[in-house]
C-alpha cells in the first residue's frame, strides 16, 4: 500500500457489508482512520472487528441516514476520536422493487429518505468540517441506475439520478472552499444489495451476467479503489462529475 490517505479522517456509511465495508479496509490500509456508520449494529461490529479491534484506526458508531440528528452524531464522532475530517463517503443505500403503478408509497418515501435525505444529510454536517480541515472530499454512491433504467426499480432509479444533480450543486456551491464531491456509479456489484429478496439469487446473477459486456458482475473491492481514487489527492483536479465503475453494462445499447 501506498500510504495515499495516511493523515486522513474519513467518515464511511453503508460500512458494515458490501462496498462500504472494502472501502474502510482499502482507506484503512492507505492510512485513514475511519468512522464506519451502518444501521444495522450487529453487522457493524464484525465489520469493525474484522478491520482493527483497538478502536486507533476504526470506530464504528450505529446510524440510520434518514435522520438528521443521528448523521450529525455520526460525523461528530470523526472530530471527538480522531479531530478532523477530511472524506465523507455517503454510500448507504436501499433498493426496492416496483413499478409507479404497484409501488406502495410508503415504500417510495422510504427509499428516497435513505438514498438521496440521507446522502443530503451527509452532505450537510460534513461539509462544515471538510471546510474546517481545509478542504476535503465528499463521495456519493449512485448507481448504473442513474443513467439508465431497468425493469421495476423506479424509486431506485429517481433517487440515485437525484444525486447526480446533488454532487453538481454542492460541488459548484462549495469548490471555492477546497471541497470536491463525486459521484460514483457502480454497476452490478456483488452484495446482498443486488440480489435484495428474490428467491433465486443464482438464477438472477446469470440474468445480469448474460447482459453484461464483461460477462461477469463486479465486485467490491473494485468499487472501493474506484472510491479511493476519489477520495484522494490523484483525483485533485475532479469535481461535479461521475466515476461509472460498471462492467461496461451502461455502455451497451
Ligand atoms: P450492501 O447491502 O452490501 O450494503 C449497504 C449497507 O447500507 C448495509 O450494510 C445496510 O445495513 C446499510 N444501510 C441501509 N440502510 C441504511 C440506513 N438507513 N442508514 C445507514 N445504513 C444503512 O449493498 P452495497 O451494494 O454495498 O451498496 C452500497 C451502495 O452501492 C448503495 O448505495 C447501493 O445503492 C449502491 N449500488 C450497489 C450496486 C450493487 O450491485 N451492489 C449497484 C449500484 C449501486
Amino acid at each position: 500500500m501506498t500510504g495515499r490517505l495516511e493523515g486522513k479522517v474519513a467518515v464511511i456509511t453503508g460500512a458494515a457489508s458490501g462496498i462500504g465495508l472494502a472501502t474502510a479496509r482499502l482507506f484503512v490500509a492507505e492510512g485513514a482512520r475511519v468512522v464506519m456508520g451502518d444501521i444495522n449494529a450487529d453487522r457493524l461490529t464484525g465489520a469493525v472487528a474484522s478491520i482493527d479491534t483497538s478502536g486507533e484506526r476504526v470506530i464504528g458508531h450505529t446510524v440510520d441516514v434518514s435522520v438528521s440528528s443521528q448523521v450529525a452524531d455520526l460525523i461528530s464522532t470523526a472530530i471527538s476520536h480522531f479531530g478532523r475530517l477530511d472524506v465523507m463517503f455517503s454510500n448507504a443505500g436501499i433498493s426496492g422493487r416496483g413499478n409507479v403503478i404497484d409501488l406502495p408509497e410508503e415504500i417510495f418515501d422510504r427509499i428516497l429518505a435513505v438514498n438521496l435525505r440521507g446522502a443530503f444529510l451527509c452532505a450537510k454536517h460534513a461539509l462544515p468540517l471538510l471546510i474546517a480541515s481545509g478542504g476535503g472530499s465528499l463521495i456519493f454512491t449512485a448507481s448504473e441506475l442513474a443513467m439508465v433504467a431497468a425493469e421495476n426499480s423506479a424509486a431506485y432509479c429517481a433517487s440515485k439520478t437525484a444525486l447526480i444533480g446533488l454532487t453538481r450543486a454542492i460541488a459548484v456551491d462549495h469548490a471555492a472552499q477546497g471541497v470536491r464531491v463525486n459521484c460514483l456509479c457502480p454497476g452490478p456489484v456483488d452484495t446482498p444489495l443486488l440480489h435484495g429478496n428474490r428467491t433465486d439469487p443464482e438464477e438472477h446473477a446469470r440474468s445480469i451476467i448474460e447482459r453484461m459486456p464483461t460477462k461477469r458482475i463486479g465486485n467490491a473491492d473494485e468499487l472501493a479503489k474506484a472510491a479511493l481514487f476519489l477520495a484522494s489527492d490523484d483525483s485533485s483536479f475532479m469535481t461535479g462529475t461521475t466515476l461509472v465503475v460498471d462492467g461496461g453494462v451502461t455502455a451497451l445499447w
